[in-house]
């Protein structure tokens, strides 16, 4: 039976990127790594870094971003969602910091923590107040300042990873576009292969912790990368194949851009064309819960979303987390 209950769709977009560009090259002269090893493994030629600033800076630029594309009031916004692992203290939290940058006094307002898969995660959330009819207006963001918790002495993971963010503004669909439907997961087990030790009840910031880099980001790359790449496709074939779809239906799959290798085999497990595929790693490289939504911004400033379009974002993090959205495109600004 269809659903009554309205969709939620997208009726903005932005991103924001820091100015300041760290190239390979650049990182050839802090560890043991080259371009060439970098473009070949990752995709990536370079990052950008935000200096100076926290992470509410680049999500109160995105919130304005949207306020101003869609043409509404921050008095107008009910829900404001920040998808983040590097707020930018542990309390408050950055979406209270971005409600009150912005004067949304009328919002509520909470960070939702999923590592990489934070925006698919934020976005399946907030549309759950959009089709219940509580909200009209919801504001989901992606943001994180990498460059804040990576080891710049780790070439296992300096290389990888970007600061900036992304976000949506959603609403009742009244033209039939929407989320569509969704499967998200998560599996705890593989907390080890992904994550930040220090700084939290169970190990508490101490001289010892920092000396020792806790606060680091860490990763078991290899055992990432062929989970991302299993997972990645097996949630997004799902999903498709519950709603009677294949990966030839969709105009443009929106993968989390972590290394252009995963979202390579990924695409390929699930058959799809380059075309399909919306790629912008080398020059963003990961920016964790921002990949998504900056793929997406720079998708529409590209041409690439139409009204009617069949899009999917799919994403896997730490957690661990992974999931995956099935969206008709509408008319976002
Ligand atoms: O959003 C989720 C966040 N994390 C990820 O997505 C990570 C997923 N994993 C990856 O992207 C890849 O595993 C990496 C890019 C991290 C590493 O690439 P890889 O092809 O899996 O390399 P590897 O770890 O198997 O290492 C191969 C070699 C090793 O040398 P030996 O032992 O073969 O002599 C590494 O020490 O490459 C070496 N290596 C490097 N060499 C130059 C590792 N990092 C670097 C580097 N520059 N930056």
């Amino acid at each position: 039976m269809a659903s009554t209950q309205p969709r939620a769709t997208i009726t903005a977009v932005e991103r924001f990127l820091p100015e300041r560009i760290l190239s390979n090259k650049d990182l050839e002269k802090v560890v043991d790594t080259s371009d060439e090893w970098i473009r070949e493994r990752t995709g990536i030629a370079e990052r950008r870094i935000l200096d100076g600033e926290p992470t509410s800076y680049m999500a109160t630029k995105v919130a304005q971003g949207l306020l101003r594309r869609r043409g509404c009031h921050a008095d107008d916004i009910d829900l404001i969602l920040v998808a983040t692992i590097t707020p930018d203290m542990v309390l408050p939290a950055t979406a209270c910091l971005v409600q009150d940058q912005i004067g949304a006094s009328k919002a509520w307002a909470f960070d939702l923590l999923a590592a990489c898969s934070g925006f698919v995660y934020a976005l399946v959330t907030g549309a759950q107040f959009i089709s219940s009819g509580a909200h009209k207006r919801v504001m989901v963001i992606g943001a994180d300042k990498m460059s804040a918790i990576t080891d710049p002495h780790d070439r296992s993971t300096c290389i990888l990873f970007g600061d900036g963010a992304g976000g949506v503004l959603l609403e009742a669909a009244e033209d039939g576009s929407g989320l569509i439907d969704f499967e998200m997961h998560a599996d705890g087990s593989g907390r080890d292969d992904l994550h930040v030790r220090g700084g939290g009840s169970a190990y508490p910031a101490t001289h010892e912790s920092v000396d020792e880099g806790l606060h680091f980001i860490r990763q078991e790359g290899r055992t990432v990368f062929k989970f991302a790449v299993q997972r990645m496709a097996e949630v997004s074939l799902s999903l498709l194949q519950r709603n009677e779809l294949t990966a030839q239906d969709l105009d443009l799959f929106v993968p989390h851009q972590a290394n252009r290798r995963i979202i390579d085999a990924t695409a390929n497990r699930m058959g799809l064309a380059s075309e399909q595929v919306m790629t912008n790693i080398e020059h963003v490289a990961n920016t964790t819960a921002g990949t998504v939504p900056i793929a997406l911004s720079e998708a529409l400033d590209e041409g690439r979303l139409k009204p009617g379009n069949l899009v999917q974002l799919t994403a896997v993090g730490g957690g661990l987390t992974w999931g995956s959205a099935l969206l008709r495109w509408g008319n976002a600004a």
